[in-house]
């Protein structure tokens, strides 16, 4: 490991998770250069850890990297450069059904899991962007996808061409603590 890169991630250890929260933003333009394996491995193993109901695991994550692969999900939605591309899929065989209402777990269970991968990708200086306005039905023919299996969300990532966004934009970009979090009720403010 070089110096430079021992002490980029010794910084990272200095860093509260707030800030990392704040680091991490959407990329939609990334430069080619690859993804060293062992970053990818790294992210993938974050992702692995992450919870999910009565920790059924439902993803299934298809990693596309060949200009073949990359060109496939392209004709589903917008592919930014991207030189590596998750495919998160869930398994409805895995997945927990909530009896009162049946509402399923799925979508939650991929979406932290998206996240931790994010902010695993961040922490490693890899931009990164959540994609769900794409045509399934085109990933699921293109990748062979059986019907069990529904792909949710493309993370797309790669190193942003143009830099991260600033950490500094939330205080413009998102709503007052006060709009979206309330104690013991639920109160809207007037
Ligand atoms: C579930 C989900 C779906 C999203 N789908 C898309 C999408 O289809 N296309 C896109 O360009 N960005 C998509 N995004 C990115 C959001 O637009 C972005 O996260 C949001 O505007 C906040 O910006 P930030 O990520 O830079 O903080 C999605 C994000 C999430 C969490």
């Amino acid at each position: 490991m070089s110096v430079r890169l021992l002490l980029r991630r010794l910084s990272m250890f200095e860093m509260d998770f707030l800030q990392l929260a704040k680091m991490r933003c959407t990329t939609r333009g990334f430069d080619a250069t690859p993804i060293p394996q062992e970053d990818l491995d790294y992210i993938l193993s974050v992702g692995r850890v992450a919870p999910t109901a009565c920790n059924r695991q439902p993803q299934r994550i298809i990693v596309a990297r060949q200009p073949e692969s990359i060109a496939k999900v392209e004709k589903a939605y917008k592919t930014f450069g991207s030189p590596c591309i998750l495919i998160v899929c869930r398994d409805r065989r895995d997945e927990l059904i909530r009896p009162f209402d049946n509402k399923c777990s799925g979508d939650l269970d991929i979406g932290i899991v998206c996240d931790h991968i994010m902010l695993a990708a961040r922490e490693r200086n890899i931009g990164s962007v959540m994609v769900g306005l794409f045509d399934p039905g085109i990933i699921r023919t293109e990748f062979d996808i059986p019907d069990y299996i529904e792909p949710t969300a493309l993370l797309m990532l790669g190193y942003p061409a143009n830099g991260f966004l600033s950490s500094e934009r939330h205080e413009t970009t998102r709503k007052h603590l006060t709009d979206t979090v309330m104690y013991e009720r639920y109160k809207e403010n007037a």
